[in-house]
């Protein structure tokens, strides 16, 4: 869209916003068109609000949830740990080993109306709340929201009753796997897996023969992305949550995800980068997700050759469920239940 329609519709999503301030989709478009703006702290605000007004009406519903929680011990804790595995807690302060991701942002129409004249640079905190860097210590790079997100997925799961386990591709120093499994912990569920799948020795050179839209996506020389698998298996022991629920799969996705004796899945994570590494995944594990399991894409806006690996699976699929941000990087969709 061209600047002065967007700022058009901005204005106009502001003012149904002001009309109908609890309504999440609002909040979802507005997000949508902050970040066709390149204002990607914006959208990412935007995004959260619209993930706040769905959590409360998640909550509305908690008497419905059949297991059995102290619901705010449960969602004290959670909210310690994703401030722990991020480093907020500590107000960000390990710093970046590699700095912001995100594409220099623009400002966009909603700063310009708001009156912002200020070019914006996110702070450290912001930078680690949507996950705009690679951070020093923290145990995850995606940022409070998308734990928030990967919570709200768990939490709708395990409410509706969709069976199976969880997985992430691409777990990095393990920081989203170990939160999937305390969230299953804080809600009593015993029986489902955590998948943790990496090559444990950082990305995958490009394939550009098979793969063209990885040819200058090339991460294989990013040391920092290599963490091994003791890395990570002493950072869920760190927070008490290493158990058989926890599973490894070490290797390339092409290798171990063909024959990964997993038997259905409710929740997909997808943090691989590469188009190989989100179509190895899709392939070998779409098939394998539960109608009402969620699909969460870490990198569908920030990396191209993602967004085209899910955009081909989707259309050859003809899986047509909405795609809905997260921030200025992460969306997810729903599975459909078969009608
Ligand atoms: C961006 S990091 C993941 C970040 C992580 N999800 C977090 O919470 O911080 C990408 C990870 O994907 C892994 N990876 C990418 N492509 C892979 C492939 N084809 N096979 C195995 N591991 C892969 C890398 O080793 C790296 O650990």
């Amino acid at each position: 869209m061209e600047k002065e329609p967007l700022k058009a519709a901005i204005h106009q999503c502001i003012e149904a916003i002001a009309k109908d301030p609890k309504n999440p989709t609002l909040y979802q478009d507005l997000g949508d068109l902050q970040r066709q703006c390149g204002d990607a702290l914006g959208a990412s605000q935007s995004y959260r609000s619209a993930r706040v007004l769905r959590d409360h009406q998640l909550s509305a519903k908690k008497s419905d949830l059949h297991f059995q929680s102290s619901v705010d011990n449960t969602d004290a804790y959670l909210d310690l740990l994703k401030k722990s595995l991020t480093y907020q807690l500590w107000d960000a302060s390990d710093g970046s080993s590699y700095e912001m991701r995100a594409s220099k942002p623009l400002i966009s129409a909603v700063r310009l109306l708001q009156r912002t004249k200020e070019f914006f640079k996110p702070s450290s905190a912001e930078q680690r709340e949507f996950g705009m860097d690679w951070p020093s210590k923290a145990y995850t790079m995606v940022g409070i929201e998308r734990l928030n997100n990967i919570e709200y997925c768990a939490k709708v799961i395990l409410q509706d009753g969709i069976e199976g386990d969880f997985i992430e591709t691409g777990v990095w120093r393990g920081g989203s796997t170990i939160f999937m499994r305390a969230v299953l912990k804080a809600y009593g569920d015993q029986k489902r897996s955590v998948w943790v799948a990496d090559s444990f020795e950082g990305m995958p050179k490009p394939n550009a023969t098979e793969y063209p839209a990885d040819k200058k996506f090339d991460l294989s020389m990013w040391k920092t992305l290599a963490v091994s698998a003791d890395e990570v298996r002493n950072n869920f022991k760190r927070f008490g949550l290493l158990n058989d629920q926890v599973k490894f799969l070490e290797g390339w996705f092409s290798e171990t995800l063909p024959n990964a004796p997993i038997d259905q899945l409710s929740m997909i994570r997808l943090d691989g980068d590469l188009y190989e590494s989100t179509m190895d995944a899709l392939n070998h594990l779409y098939a394998k997700l539960s109608p009402g399991g969620f699909v969460i894409v870490d990198d569908y806006h920030c990396a191209e050759p993602c967004k085209q690996a899910v955009n081909n699976f989707r259309k050859k699929h003809q899986i047509t469920e909405e795609i809905i941000g997260v921030d200025w990087s992460a969306v997810y969709w729903r599975k459909a239940n078969k009608s």
